[in-house]
């Protein structure tokens, strides 16, 4: 096995922006703690970039607290001195209005998107801070936690949540030298269309026709950009948006019409 460099410890890591997060900070040198439900996908990234790094993966949901707790706890030692936390394990569901929403769908985003990345912040912050100067811990938020739209309903609050956690955070660790950033990317091509639309390719790739629309390595460059700036640099907030991606006017709705 290579030696253990700077340790990377990336949730949702089997799509996405977190896939591109292990493949960038692969190639950069770091070491990796890869974490997601698929078993299957984690080996097959292990065995993959295990060829550059040294990889540890755990397949584990978010939102079970003691599964994170138990992982971490049994990080191999030189896997524990972890010097970034990427918070991208998140998910939206279902895209119509609130009140023919499923409840059980708004529960599922607040878990993973709040309650699973709170989780894995709180048990890993004695790691970071252990680690001191240069730690950074980077939650993948979303210009949803800004911009509300139709159909955005619990999707852009636990977005906001994420926003407003990311803030609180650094007032109470940069004192130890953990940095804390929000970066907050607009629309990014992945599987995450799929999963809101649970599983409707059709409405997939209507979503994308004609936009050219941030890629997973996109976003990837930026954590890596967040994460290697000398250690007195904090990046509060990054807000990245394919071009394309546009707002809107007000809209008004009038009772003529
Ligand atoms: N795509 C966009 O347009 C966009 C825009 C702004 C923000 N974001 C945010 O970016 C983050 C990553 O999204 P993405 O675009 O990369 O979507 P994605 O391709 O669907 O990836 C989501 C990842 O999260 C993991 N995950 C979901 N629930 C989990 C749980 N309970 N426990 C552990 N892992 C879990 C999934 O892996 P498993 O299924 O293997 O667990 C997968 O690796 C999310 O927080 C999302 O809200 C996305």
């Amino acid at each position: 096995m290579h030696e253990v460099s700077l340790v990377a410890f990336i949730t949702g890591a089997t799509s996405g922006i977190g896939e591109a997060c292990a493949r960038r900070f692969a190639e950069a040198g770091w070491s990796l703690v890869l974490i997601s439900r698929r078993r299957e996908r984690l080996e097959a990234l292990q065995q993959e970039l295990g060829e550059q790094v040294p990889v540890h993966v755990a397949p584990l949901d978010v939102t079970d607290h003691d599964a994170v707790a138990r992982t971490i706890e049994a990080l191999p030692a030189p896997f524990s001195a972890v010097r970034v936390l990427i918070n991208s394990a998140g998910l939206a569901l279902g895209k119509g209005p609130a009140q023919e929403a499923e409840l059980a769908d708004w529960h599922r985003m607040i878990d993973t998107n709040i309650t699973g990345l709170a989780n894995v912040t709180r048990l890993l912050l004695p790691r970071l801070i252990a680690t001191g100067s240069g730690a950074t811990v980077i939650n993948i938020g979303s210009i949803a936690g800004h911009t509300p739209y139709p159909g955005g309903h619990i999707y852009g609050a636990t977005k906001a949540f994420v926003e407003q956690f990311s803030y609180n955070l650094r007032c109470d660790v940069s004192a130890e030298g953990v940095r804390v950033t929000d970066l907050a990317p607009g629309m990014t091509e992945s599987e995450f269309t799929l999963v809101r639309m649970k599983g409707d390719a059709s409405v997939v790739d209507d979503y994308y026709r004609g936009t050219q629309a941030l890629q997973p390595h996109d976003v990837a460059e930026q954590a890596l950009h967040i994460a290697e700036l000398p250690p007195h640099i904090s990046i509060t907030r990054l807000e990245v948006a394919p071009l394309c991606q546009q707002w809107s006017p007000f809209t008004v709705l009038r009772n003529d019409a």
